[in-house]
């Protein structure tokens, strides 16, 4: 017997934009700069790459525009996060063609990360995607807390296939749905992400795991077995959201690539280059490199 698994796979690498932001120390631009370049040269085309948040709650952030002035590359999927419309207006500005928007199912974890509640947030963001649509914007729509809530704990299936049904019906491209404090066991992440599947086929579904409990790539495989063939991830494993307490980083790119490839399953993105691009913004982090891949294969850890 086999398991079910595609042929290829897309990782949307989220280092950049979650990875960096619960850095406290301020990371220096140009560092940044060359962090996304060689996650590019290391085959990475569709990346987070900043967030235009207010830069008072989220100083590592400060630097967006400066960040998409220079990182734009037309064979890549470059994505912005916006929360708002002053963000909305701050990346019209730019160059930039692709936004992901986001917000909680859970009410007290949005108040939390945006300051309002979760159905103020979806009544500001719908007018804001039918216009990034007029505009031709690829839109990603980011659902935090779908499976578990820092503040309200078990969040239910319902509850998050609703909030997706909004954004769908407002015409997003892209679902990337979010285990964000890293709960979610393999049998729940299956069983969301197959009803999603059943429920949206008409947009591209990705699935976002932290790895705090170190059930990332079991979630993986229990998402591919649900057909998902997008994942987000992190070099370095690095991530985390300074709103939701508790969590750590996103499950980390090079183990993925790992064991996707071991699997069989491509993804184009070159595991030697990928500890390369860790090696740019090592030195300027607070914590170690945590993991696997990175262990085994560095030269300085
Ligand atoms: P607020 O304080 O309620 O904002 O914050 P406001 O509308 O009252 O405005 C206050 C000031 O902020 C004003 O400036 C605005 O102009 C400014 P002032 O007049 O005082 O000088 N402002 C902005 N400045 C820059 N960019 C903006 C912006 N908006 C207002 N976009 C706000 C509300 C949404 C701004 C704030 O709560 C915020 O920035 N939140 C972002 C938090 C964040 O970045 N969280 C992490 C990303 S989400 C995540 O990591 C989860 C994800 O990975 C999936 C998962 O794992 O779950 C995606
Ligand atoms: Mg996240």
């Amino acid at each position: 017997m086999m398991l079910n698994l595609p042929k290829k796979v897309t990782i949307i690498e989220v280092g950049p934009r979650d990875g960096l932001q619960n850095e406290k120390l301020f990371v220096p631009t140009n560092i940044k700069k060359q962090f996304i370049a060689s996650l590019r040269d290391a085959g990475l085309l569709e990346m987070e790459l900043t967030s235009f948040v207010s830069p008072k709650w989220v100083p590592q952030m400060g630097d967006a525009a400066e960040i998409v002035a220079d990182c734009l590359d037309e064979k890549a999927r470059n994505i912005v996060l916006a929360p708002n419309q002053k963000g909305i207006d701050r990346v019209y500005s730019t160059d930039c063609n692709a936004v992901a928007v986001f917000v909680g199912v859970s009410n007290s974890f949005n108040l939390k990360n945006i300051n309002k509640t979760t159905n103020d947030s979806v009544a500001e963001l719908k007018p804001i995607i039918q216009e990034l649509k007029e505009k031709n914007y690829f839109v990603r729509a980011c659902i935090s807390t779908s499976f578990y809530c820092p503040y309200e704990g078990k969040i239910s299936e319902n509850d998050t296939i609703a909030l997706c049904r909004e954004f769908v019906e407002a015409g997003v491209d892209e679902l990337s749905v979010a285990d964000t404090i890293g709960m979610a066991a393999p049998n729940e992440a299956y069983s969301l992400f197959s009803q999603l599947k059943a429920e949206f086929p008409g947009v591209l579904l990705t699935a976002h795991f932290h790895d705090t409990r170190k059930l990332g790539l079991a979630n993986i495989l229990a998402s591919l077995q649900a057909g998902i063939e997008r994942f987000d991830s992190s070099a370095g494993g690095l991530g985390g959201c300074p709103f939701a307490p508790g969590a750590s980083g996103n499950v980390a790119t090079e183990d993925v690539v790992y064991m996707l490839e071991r699997m069989g399953i491509e993804t184009g993105v070159n595991l030697d280059k990928m500890v390369d691009a860790i090696e740019i913004v090592r030195p300027h982090l607070s914590r170690p490199i945590e993991s696997g891949y990175y262990r085994l294969h560095a030269q300085t850890v």
